[in-house]
């Protein structure tokens, strides 16, 4: 919740008590040095015992609450007919409307599924925006992904409240243009993720559907984001602040022919399904499930998983579960504004983000900005965040490289892990760092996969400017920090 204190500044303040604790250490600068140069300048390949702050993903990384720890002890291990799928299934229905559940392994496997039993080679698939595996699925199976975003997506500086919206001009003259029969869904991605956490609106999830309904094309949400839209729904659009999250959550649900998410986000567990109240999708996925997946009651996840994933369902519909992360956000990039440091507004969710092309105007596309800002925060701090640029964007099917729409380095907040003076330690040495930016320069692969690269790539640093703004850091900070 946020609270207004005497002074008048606002602070995100928790609902909840810390009962279990992680104990984590600053490794010194030299360390950190060190790690990141091992890690071929790759924030993914660095080890845990070498970070301080883990803000690289939301996903898998949120606190449990009590009562889903608790569920976890009761889970029914039955190979078929799991008790503890029937009490999912049952969540599924009352808060989010569907009869047809089926659980996965995490949201990847979703859309894995949906390529396999929806994608034809020369499809094209309509969507907000692409998400890394999302992209990567669709295109494994021959489809195009075409994203119709609207003017404000790309403004790192925007005032928009919902800069998720997919535009409704774009998606008819790809209708006209492509033919319904080849877009056999189009997929609307709440929260979305690459914008910078950014969510779209009830009334352009309304206008998507009544057109792609027109053309006969279902549309797919992926809600794994979900609640944290339902709050910037309920906290930014016009006749939403007197409804409850679940109200929200429920209406935008009545939009969608096919339900997935990765539940690792949202709701808390590790795991992932489907959901849907189309008998027909349900019955063509589910011939795949045991193949790829596991039977229809568990579906990959463990059912301790299973059990908590259907109080974390409920549980993400409390207000203050939702908005959690959302408030921590907005305090993380208010502060970083103040500050003057290149952070992505309006504030979404997920993450707060730098703009990396702002950070370091002076870094081609070409030497992966959003990379070298993300190696050079976690010298400079120890806080691992994840670059989503230009290294998470594949090389062409020509082998060309394909420069990112943004160059975003995310300092992901995980839900209920970090206090405020985390978040005061981040912003602290971000202003540290971006007084020192011009110390910072680009990167060149050592190492390139073909798929996904950013996983497992290695990278070194050009002219070992590394070493140098490590020994600019030592300098000011002292040799223990
Ligand atoms: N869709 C969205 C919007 C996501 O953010 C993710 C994962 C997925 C699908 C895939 O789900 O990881 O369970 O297989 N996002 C994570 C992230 C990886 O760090 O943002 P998954």
């Amino acid at each position: 919740m946020n609270i207004t204190l005497s002074s008048g500044k606002r602070i995100p303040v928790e609902t909840h008590k810390v009962r279990i604790v992680q104990k984590t250490d600053l490794a010194p600068v030299t360390r950190r040095l060190e790690a990141i140069g091992a890690a071929g300048y790759n924030t993914f390949l660095l080890r845990t015992r070498d970070i301080f702050l883990d803000m690289l993903t939301d996903s898998g990384t949120n606190a449990m609450s009590d009562n889903q720890l608790a569920a976890m002890m009761v889970s029914d291990d039955a190979y078929a007919g799991s008790e503890s799928f029937y009490k999912l299934a049952d969540v599924v229905k009352d808060v989010l409307g569907f009869s047809w559940t089926m659980p996965v392994h995490q949201g990847r496997a979703a859309e894995h599924l949906l390529a396999k039993v929806f994608i034809k080679p020369g499809d094209v698939v309509v969507m907000n925006y692409h998400f890394t595996t999302t992209k990567a699925h669709f295109e494994l199976a021959g489809a195009t992904v075409l994203e119709l975003f609207g003017d404000e997506a790309m403004n790192t500086q925007s005032t928009v409240p919902f800069r998720g919206n997919l535009d409704i001009e774009r998606f008819a003259a790809a209708i006209k243009k492509h033919g319904a029969g080849k877009i056999p869904f189009v997929r609307m991605e709440a929260t979305t993720n690459l914008i910078g956490g950014q969510p779209f609106s009830m009334k352009n999830l309304r206008e998507v559907k009544e057109l792609a309904a027109k053309h006969g094309i279902p549309l797919v949400f992926d809600g794994s984001l979900i609640s944290e839209n339902a709050y910037f729904v309920k906290q930014r659009e016009e006749g939403y602040a007197g409804k409850s999250i679940g109200e929200i959550i429920h209406e935008m649900m009545k939009y969608a022919d096919l339900f997935y998410m990765s539940a690792r986000k949202s709701a808390s567990v590790r795991g992932g399904m489907i959901a849907t109240n189309k008998k027909e999708y349900y019955d063509r996925l589910l011939a795949w499930l045991p193949l790829y997946e596991g039977f229809a009651t568990y579906g990959g996840m463990s059912t301790k998983e299973v059990e908590a994933m259907a109080v974390g369902l409920r549980e993400m519909t409390d207000v203050n579960v939702a908005g959690i992360s959302p408030q921590f956000i907005e305090y993380f990039v208010s502060r970083l504004i103040e500050n003057g440091v290149p952070a992505v507004t309006p504030a979404g969710g997920l993450a707060a983000h730098l703009d990396a092309k702002r950070f370091l105007p002076h870094i081609p596309q070409s030497q992966y900005p959003a990379g070298a800002l993300a190696a050079a925060i976690y010298i400079a701090s120890g806080v691992r965040t994840m670059e989503r640029g230009t290294i998470s964007t594949d090389r062409d099917a020509e082998g060309r490289e394909v420069f990112a729409d943004l160059e975003l380095a995310r300092l992901a907040v995980p839900r209920r892990v970090y206090t405020l003076s985390h978040i005061e330690y981040a912003v602290d040495r971000l202003t540290w760092l971006y007084g020192h930016r011009d110390l910072v320069r680009g990167l060149r692969f050592v190492e390139e996969p073909p798929v996904l690269r950013f996983f497992f790539g290695r990278l070194e640093a050009l002219d070992n400017w590394g070493a140098e703004l490590a020994r600019a850091f030592e300098a000011d900070f002292g040799p223990d920090m």
